[in-house]
């Protein structure tokens, strides 16, 4: 298999802490990987790396092969990455249709948008989209509208309509009960199929990690600790000791 993604000795520090530290891995394509870690690891500062959000103080980020590290977020996304954030990040008054709309005019490009160019053919594949994703009967309801568990759908909707080859989500079943946790990992492998997608999965949901994922890495203090399978990773010692005391470990969180 190939990687998808490489991270080259990535460092970020924002003041004294350092939140990533000398970090490489490489992701393998095709596959669903967990990234994983307590609280403040540094996993999502490795999400703003390697979409471009912040710039790193040190390494490379290689993407299908090509060095993205200085590239602008916009540039990344045109190459085939795409993400969601921790906190939710909707037009909570658009409609779910327009939600998707807008990132598909985005990538269409701000000429030929303020033209209006395109703009029934780009409804035809927003509507399209939601029905992939299940969410065509919502078309016309408010974003915000949407139960929490939809919401996160939707999010995930929009990611997909820059038509993205690998997908990053940070903690989608946040806040979610262990049966919307569930189906919203079975969410994930489903997209990920139909959508031919590599997805790096942020989730202190272990159950999800555990279902789901094919290989996960656990961060600690900004480096990797360990990096395996998910019963691997729930055989070491070291992993355990990492999150003893320190975070929500699974079902609730
Ligand atoms: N923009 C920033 N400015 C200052 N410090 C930051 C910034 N972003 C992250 N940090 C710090 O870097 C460290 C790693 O944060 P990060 O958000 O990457 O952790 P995380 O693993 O995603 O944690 P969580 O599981 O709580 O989301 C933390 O100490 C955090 O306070
Ligand atoms: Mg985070």
């Amino acid at each position: 298999m190939t990687g998808v993604l490489r991270l080259e000795s990535l460092s970020k520090s924002f003041g004294g802490v350092a939140a990533v530290r000398s970090l490489s891995m490489e992701v393998e394509e095709g596959l669903i990987w967990g990234l994983i870690g307590p609280n403040g690891a540094g996993k999502t500062t490795v999400f703003n790396l390697v979409s471009g959000a912040v710039r790193p103080d040190g390494g490379r980020v290689i993407f299908r092969g090509r060095d993205i590290t200085a590239l602008a977020p916009h540039r990344i996304v045109k190459l085939g990455m795409a993400r969601t954030f921790q906190n939710i990040r909707l037009f909570h008054n658009l409609s779910c249709l327009e939600n998707v709309c807008i990132p598909m005019l985005q990538a269409e490009g701000p000429l030929r948008s303020l033209l209006g160019f395109g703009g029934r053919d780009v409804r035809r594949k927003a509507m399209d989209l939601l029905d992939r994703v299940g969410l065509a009967d919502m078309w016309d309801r408010g974003a915000g509208t949407l139960p929490y568990g939809l919401q996160r759908k939707l999010e995930i909707a929009r990611a997909l309509a820059s038509g993205p080859r690998l997908l990053l989500l940070d903690e989608p079943a946040a806040g979610m009960n262990p049966e919307e946790s569930r189906r919203l990992g079975d969410f994930i492998t489903q997209v990920r199929q139909a959508f031919g997608l590599t997805v790096i999965l942020i989730e202190h949901h272990m159950d999800v990690i555990m279902r789901i994922c094919h290989r996960v890495t656990v961060m600690n203090f900004g480096s990797i600790l360990f990096q395996g399978t998910p019963s691997e990773v729930l055989g070491s010692r070291d992993v355990m000791e990492a999150y003893m005391g320190r975070r929500r470990w699974a079902v609730g969180a």
